[in-house]
């Protein structure tokens, strides 16, 4: 009997190794690295090697004579998600869905699938076909040519993907398949590895786009190997809080668009709705009679976004005081409160300060800075902050308020909702005229304070 081949490979990174060690000597991390079983079979391919073309040799082509090919991308009914993609599925592409249990993978896909006017398979290892009917019920969508498969063998899955000849096809979860030709444990290193290099394959040699749910590990990356990433086309990232009912899809890799573009969904009872206008949701829960609440204009991707800031600043009961911020960096509240301390002698060292970015969203924008001091200012002076008030600047560690890119971008956003008064760096360079809105300059902290 031939030997059982194995190898030692590193579950964080994929790193292969030919015996064990205690570290992983690629990403430094201790005791990730296990060993998997590797046996040599006939791989099954997506096709049988004997109908296969002969392997023909490439030759190099002078890059101008290489004719542009305007691929035409294949457009789902979501809107969003052909945005995020960079305008639609491109033929033979590999998408890598990934995000944390529960938040809506599975749900998305089932959706694309549902919508669509095209062909799609749903291949599923982790739910059985009735589970996945009644979230399609919840879903309220019908696409007679949707069909739905409950395997994670690829090799059957190839079979069965001659029969329905999908023009998509979306795997829930990559994690789930095994190949044949490995004999390691579904979910592995290898494993995952493999099933994706066959997938790649049929992708590429089809035309078929392939989507992928990948689960992620309690770091937010992509469980399995970062190869993964590597190997595929575009890696989407679903995330969002579980409390509320804002999702975003954000592209972390995109070979054939931007990665900037983002899409926003409300996940309701009957599944995801895309957002079109985020700003107005975040905001319409707004009372403008509250001390303490601000409203900064912040970047997601492309688009221009209003969030509301709610500070509270009240007297420390123990003698270290409190600083708590919820979808804000907590470093950068201390130094924006340092700031305030240094340059308008507010004395913050006595009082506990919370922070509060409204909607469940997490901000690292710095441009939501001014935003941040104003509602601590207004927390702390209890003086509500006028209404059709808000605020788009950073401020510098010497109380200087400095430009932002996209200004005029965010001042547009500001006045189609509504906004009257707006403030910014005074350095910032405007392209446009605004009649609609008042642009109000500022070049210290300092004149911030008197404004109030
Ligand atoms: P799911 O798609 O199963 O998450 P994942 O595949 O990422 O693990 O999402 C499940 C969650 O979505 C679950 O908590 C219930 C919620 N949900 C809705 O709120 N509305 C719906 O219509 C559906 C189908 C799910
Ligand atoms: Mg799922």
């Amino acid at each position: 009997m031939a030997k059982v081949k194995t190898a030692f490979f590193c579950q964080n990174c994929g790193n292969q190794y030919p015996k064990w060690q205690g570290q992983c000597a690629a990403c430094k991390s201790w005791n990730t690295i296990a060993e998997e079983v590797l046996q040599k079979a006939e791989a099954p391919k997506w096709q049988d090697s004997s109908t296969l073309a002969p392997r023909t040799m490439a030759a190099p082509v002078a890059i101008k004579d290489i004719q542009p090919t305007s691929e035409a991308r294949l457009l789902t009914a979501d809107n969003e998600l052909n945005r995020v993609l960079g305008g639609g599925l491109v033929p033979g592409s590999l998408v890598l869905l990934g995000g944390e249990p529960g938040i809506g993978k599975s749900t998305l896909c089932l959706q694309i699938a549902l919508c669509a006017n095209f062909r799609t398979l749903y291949v599923s290892g982790e739910e059985s076909s009735q589970q996945i009917k009644m979230r399609a019920d919840r879903l309220q969508h019908q696409n007679p040519n949707c069909f739905v498969l409950t395997e994670t063998n690829t090799a059957a899955i190839f079979s069965q993907i001659k029969t329905v000849q999908p023009n998509v096809l979306v795997i829930d979860s990559v994690q789930t398949l095994c190949t044949d030709a490995i004999e390691a444990s579904a979910g592995s290193i290898s494993q995952v590895k493999a099933c994706t290099a066959e997938l790649i394959q049929f992708a590429k040699a089809t035309n078929t786009p392939v989507i992928l749910i990948g689960h992620i590990n309690k770091d937010g990356q992509i469980a399995g190997p970062k190869i993964l990433e590597h190997m595929v086309d575009t890696v989407l990232q679903f995330e969002g809080d579980h409390n509320h009912v804002f999702r975003i899809l954000r592209s972390h890799k995109n070979r054939f668009g931007s990665t900037n573009a983002l899409g926003i969904y409300e996940m309701l009872s009957n599944g995801l709705r895309e957002v079109s206008n985020p700003s107005e949701l975040l905001l319409s829960e707004k009372d403008d009679s509250l001390s303490g609440n601000a409203v900064a204009v912040t970047m997601e991707g492309t688009r221009p976004l209003l969030i509301e800031i709610q500070a509270l600043v009240s007297s420390a009961v123990y003698g270290t005081p409190q600083r708590s911020a919820t979808g804000f960096n907590a470093k950068r509240l201390n130094m924006l409160l340092a700031v305030l301390e240094k340059r308008a002698g507010f004395r913050l060292g006595a009082k506990d300060v919370f922070l509060n970015i409204t909607g469940g969203i997490h901000v690292d924008d710095p441009a939501i800075d001014l935003g941040v001091v104003a509602a601590v200012l207004s927390s702390t002076n209890d003086e509500a902050i006028a209404p059709n008030v808000c605020f788009a600047a950073e401020v510098g560690l010497s109380g200087e308020i400095r430009p932002i890119p996209r200004i005029d971008q965010r001042i547009a956003e500001a006045e189609k909702l509504g906004f009257q008064t707006i403030y910014i760096s005074k350095y910032c360079k405007l392209e446009h005229e605004y009649k609609g809105i008042r642009v109000k300059l500022l070049s210290k902290i300092e004149e911030l304070v008197q404004i109030h």
